[in-house]
């Protein structure tokens, strides 16, 4: 096992062992509902995928064309659609392309990427049986945060890309996957970890790996919640 999966692993042992020695999960679990705001107001519905049947991946791919429907096709080298298996029952939605993403046209393939394919690793998957996509399909210059504008042209396609894969998990990588997908504002500090639903698929909001590339100390959280994932695989946490 290499040396961020050992990290995390050993953190995870250590969090779990304190949890139960004392029973402070129920009590955290108690605190956590009580902090979560009473309501949380959902946004509006997005405009939806369009009827008829589902399409393929190739099909919205093709639909997607050139696309030109925002500001962000100024600056890309090339559209990211998404990458693995169309028949996933694992997707993780991320925000969108980088760098190494725009030049390559593969979502996920930088130094966050690359953290990315071990925790999928280390969830007993390979990279090439889940799918991977992003909010939003160019890269935002500087990689600066999407906006609203560009979000909203994106979204469709994201949601065509979800209808046409139907999985049995989704993985909300980060605020803007997490909010995008679930119409909320909610901060990821506070979703993350809570099992969620998209269009009656289960969610789970978990960090960003960017995030954690710069916040190390919370991948035993994203750890904590990737679990939470694993078990309804009935997949088990790696031995060592
Ligand atoms: N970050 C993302 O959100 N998506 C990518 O594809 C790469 C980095």
């Amino acid at each position: 096992m290499n040396e961020d999966l050992r990290e995390i692993a050993d953190e995870l042992r250590r969090h779990l062992a304190w949890q139960e020695s004392d029973g402070t999960r129920a009590i955290l679990k108690g605190l956590e509902a009580a902090q979560a705001p009473k309501t949380e107001a959902p946004r509006p519905a997005a405009p939806g995928v369009p009827e008829g049947p589902t399409r393929t991946l190739q099909e919205i791919r093709t639909e997607l064309g050139d696309c030109k429907r925002c500001k962000l096709c100024n600056g890309r080298t090339q559209i990211v659609f998404g990458t693995g298996n169309p028949k996933a029952q694992l997707v993780f939605v991320g925000e969108g392309p980088g760098a190494e993403e725009d030049a390559q046209g593969v979502p996920f393939v930088g130094p966050a990427g690359q953290l990315l394919t071990k925790m999928i690793e280390a969830m007993g998957f390979k990279r090439d049986d889940v799918y991977i996509c992003n909010v939003v399909k160019c890269r935002p210059p500087n990689n600066r945060n999407p906006e609203g504008d560009e979000i909203q042209a994106c979204e469709p396609f994201l949601k065509a890309q979800l209808a046409s894969i139907r999985p049995k998990v989704i993985v909300a990588l980060g605020k803007f996957a997490a909010q995008t997908l679930l119409r909320v504002d909610t901060p990821i500090t506070r979703m993350r970890g809570q099992w969620r639903e998209y269009e009656g698929i289960p969610l789970m909001p978990t960090y960003h790996p960017a995030y954690l590339l710069r916040s190390p100390d919370e991948k035993k959280s994203a750890w904590l919640d990737l679990q939470q994932v694993m078990k309804r695989f009935d997949k088990a946490p790696p031995s060592k």
